[in-house]
């Protein structure tokens, strides 16, 4: 979603804001800008429609400055054009404005305050960069200006302002979306995601909801709302360039499936010692173990991921466990048990439907923990635990290692609470050598690519739709593996119950109808099967993957058998690669779908 990106106090801000914007590209974005001046006000505005590459052949050589803003727009308040581009000007031209996020209140702002103005395009921002304007012109300061305007704007905000007038600052302000301050020597960045500005430092430091910072090269203060300063250490971030590049993969979905095996050792290492024990937090688990009912509340692939989670966790814990879509949850909340913990599955942990039901769920006192793979991200920082993926940056729009790392966590979580309850089945559970063996699997899994790739060939060239069935976790996985296959091929896929499709959907079933069945499951494998056979009688196109103890010869993939409870995390690889060479043949860009954002921050 929106990247926000600054630089005050290096002679080539223009660089260094377009590399910004580069490593912040793949969160997803339809338009891009930059604001840069310096010492002698030089400006300059360029904005563009399109990929960063686009806005980088609009600027020209001599667009130089030390001071500069960029952005980039995943549009929200109208269409995406150049117009409605960030950064946003006031009717002066004095105040320059960057914005992630949403202000819910721009039309009452519109009516009380800025009836005398004439606003350019649609956006919320331009209200807001006018709303300072206006205060402006009563006779405050910039920074007060800001200030009065940040109490009139209701909604989610990470603001980088610029008065040009005085280049030797800018002004920045939060609340609910991310931004942090990054530390350099005799310069200082902003950025709402680490990776944009990892190049010229990895020190950064938060900023907390409410407050506004004043930025210049040689210093930062923070002040609180009420205009206290705030002091706060900066952090290290534990990322490394090489980390967030593609090195020789065409794509980085591709490196990401790649790098599966290396995440579930991770895994092993970071949650089990040499006894192969589990290590995690005893306060976690004695509060699950305390509770009676677990919440599992997440978007998406994490969503997905949930439901293979619940299975895990009610068998090794026997707590029953409720999955819940967020952007549901937090306005329809059903009727909670007594003790109530609430499990929050983000990969980039700033997703903002699950944070407004985290914000629900600490204001009424409950326990929560976040699995995510963003060390400080927002629901990490809101929740009362974290557990860490340890997957790495994902970068790819499409979730691959972070769905299989989300799994691995909970495997370990649920190993933990079931054998601090002395659940058998756990205590038998060797959870370090099950996800060895998975790793391993994987590795065999994705030396198959070229096979997946013919057989995709064959079944989804020209194909409109697709189904995946199967049961119980097949099920599950299937929910995934359509998930994956529309978000960047956009063949329109659906992931079903194998048992239910007989009760509607078949009726789209027509001749050459690619149908995908998952088996992995000894109790259901029959009865998939036989749901396959239904839906082959009326033309479908059936591509089995399958275990191998349950595998027959006319099945196309066939996976090395692993321990039952962990199938979904070798089931789900060839689905992932499926989806990758899906949508390579058609000819989409892989990593970056239309419409979508790595990380959706607003509601
Ligand atoms: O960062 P999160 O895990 O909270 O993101 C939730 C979804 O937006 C995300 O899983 C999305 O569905 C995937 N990128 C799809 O591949």
């Amino acid at each position: 979603m929106c990247g926000i990106v600054g630089i005050i106090g290096k002679d080539n801000a223009t660089d260094i804001l377009v590399q910004g914007l580069e490593k912040l590209e793949y969160r997803g974005y339809d338009s891009a800008g930059i604001f840069v001046t310096g010492k002698e006000q030089e400006e300059y505005l360029v904005k563009s429609l399109g990929r960063i590459a686009d806005l980088q052949n609009k600027i020209s050589p001599e667009v130089q400055g030390t001071v500069g803003i960029g952005h980039t727009r995943w549009a929200t308040h109208g269409k995406p054009s150049e117009r409605n581009a960030h950064p946003h000007t006031s009717s002066n031209r004095q105040f320059i404005l960057v914005h992630n996020g949403v202000i819910e209140n721009f039309e009452e702002i519109k009516q009380e305050f800025l009836q005398t103005k004439s606003l350019e395009g649609e956006t919320d921002t331009e209200i807001a960069v006018h709303l300072i304007e206006h205060f402006a012109e009563t006779g405050l300061s910039t920074k007060e200006a800001f200030k009065k305007a940040l109490t009139v704007i209701n909604g989610s905000y990470a603001f980088a302002l610029i008065d040009k007038n005085d280049p030797d600052t800018i002004y920045v302000a939060k609340n609910k979306s991310p931004l942090l301050i990054g530390l350099g020597e005799d310069f200082n960045v902003i950025c709402s995601d680490a990776m944009a500005m990892l190049t010229e430092t990895n020190h950064f430091v938060e900023i907390a909801d409410g407050e506004m910072v004043i930025v210049k090269a040689d210093k930062i203060v923070i002040e609180d709302q009420k205009g206290n300063l705030v002091y706060r250490e900066s952090y290290e971030a534990q990322l490394d360039l090489s980390d967030i590049e593609k090195g020789t993969y065409p794509y980085y979905m591709l490196k990401e499936i790649d790098d599966q095996p290396a995440v579930m050792r991770r895994i092993v290492q970071e949650y089990t010692n040499t006894l192969g024990e589990t290590i995690i937090d005893e306060k976690i688990i004695e509060t699950i173990t305390a509770s009676d009912r677990i919440y599992i509340v997440a978007c998406g692939t994490s969503y997905n991921a949930g439901w293979v989670g619940k299975a895990l966790l009610e068998k090794m814990t026997n707590i029953p466990v409720e999955v819940h879509l967020s952007s549901e949850f937090g306005y329809n909340m059903p009727l909670l048990s007594e003790k109530p913990f609430f499990i929050f599955l983000s990969q980039s942990g700033e997703t903002a439907d699950s944070r407004q039901v985290l914000v629900q769920v600490n204001e009424q006192g409950f326990s929560s923990l976040t699995l995510t793979n963003v060390v400080g991200s927002t629901l990490s920082r809101e929740a009362d635990y974290t557990l860490l993926l340890h997957a790495g940056p994902e970068i790819a729009v499409a979730s691959t290692k972070a769905y299989t790392a989300q799994i691995a966590v909970l495997a370990v979580l649920a190993k933990a609470v079931g054998d601090n309850k002395r659940n058998q089945f756990s205590l038998d559970f060797d959870i370090a050598h099950e996800l060895s063996v998975i790793a391993a699997v994987i590795e065999t899994i994705i030396d198959e690519k070229m096979l997946i790739s013919q057989l995709v060939e064959e079944y989804l060239t020209t194909t409109r739709n697709a189904f995946y069935i199967g049961r119980g976790v097949d099920y599950y996985v299937s929910m995934e593996a359509s998930l994956k296959l529309k978000e960047i091929s956009y063949i329109q896929a659906e992931g079903f119950a194998a048992g239910e499709l007989k009760h509607g959907t078949i009726a789209l079933v027509e001749e050459g109808t690619p149908v995908f069945g998952i088996i992995t499951d000894k109790k259901t494998a029959a009865h998939t099967r036989g749901n396959l056979k239904e839906v082959e009688s009326r033309g479908a196109h059936n591509f089995v993957i399958a275990l191998a103890s349950l595998s027959k010869e006319t099945d196309q993939f066939i996976i090395p058998d692993v321990h039952p409870l962990l199938t979904p995390l070798v089931s789900v690889v060839p689905t992932q690669l499926i989806a990758y060479f899906a949508t390579l043949q058609r000819g989409y860009d892989v990593d970056k779908p239309r419409n979508l954002a790595k990380s959706v921050t607003v509601e």
